[in-house]
């Protein structure tokens, strides 16, 4: 049974932030979600999904996953005492999605700002496997430079990027595919129908 960190910080996409919390909530193999949700982040739920997920209680979840958890526990983002915030709280991974530049270079510099940041700096010290998901576009020499520091430090670096093999039909199926993706990444069980089976180079004759 797994624990897992999610952080979700003010970049766009925060529909991949919804999705995978609908998937770990369900999911047997998981026992426990710490989650915790930037400001910023808590203002661009809002404005993409339409979503108020600011304060801590359970109408929160209900209202961003469309359910009731026991499983997920919603830290305030100010609460740099929260158990994620040392390393002797055990957790097997953090998945910070989608995240910003600016969570990007605070994780990358050292220098944390909110409990997301200090969370993944834990998650860094103690070498567990942190998955960032970053999203800009296009990115700066400054934000390769963060995410080439990070992967050297054996971070995951995912971004969103849409891959059109699996032919989607619709935004949902490109949410989908990513999130199996990132589930992939924790090592959680999925049923995902999209895999690539091979396919035979098409003859140019
Ligand atoms: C609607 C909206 C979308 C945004 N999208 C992005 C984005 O895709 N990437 C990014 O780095 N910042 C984006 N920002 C700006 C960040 O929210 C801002 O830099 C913020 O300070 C990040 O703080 P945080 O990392 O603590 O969440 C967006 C802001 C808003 C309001």
């Amino acid at each position: 049974m797994k624990t897992i960190t999610v952080g979700i910080t003010g970049a766009s996409g925060s529909i991949y932030a919804q999705r995978l919390l609908q998937y770990l909530n369900d999911s047997p193999e998981v026992a426990r979600i710490d989650l915790v949700i930037s400001q910023a982040g808590v203002r661009v739920v809002r404005e993409e999904l339409g979503i108020n997920v600011s304060g801590t209680e359970p109408r929160v979840i209900r209202e961003f996953i469309g359910v009731e958890s026991g499983k997920i526990l919603l830290h305030p983002a100010s609460d740099i005492g929260a158990n994620i915030a040392s390393g002797s709280y055990l957790s097997d991974a953090m998945v910070i999605v989608p995240c910003s530049m600016g969570s990007l270079a605070a994780i990358a510099t050292g220098a944390t700002r909110d409990l997301v940041h200090r969370a993944a700096d834990v998650v860094l010290k103690e070498n567990r496997t942190l998955i960032i998901v970053p999203r800009e576009t296009p990115l700066n020499v400054i934000h390769l430079e963060n995410m080439l520091k990070l992967a050297k430090m054996g971070v995951r670096i995912i971004p969103a990027m849409p891959g059109f093999y699996h032919f989607p039909k619709t935004i949902d199926d490109l949410i989908e595919h990513f999130t199996h993706r990132l589930l992939d990444h924790l090592g959680i069980a999925h049923e995902q129908k999209t895999r690539w089976q091979g396919s035979k180079p098409k003859s140019t004759s």
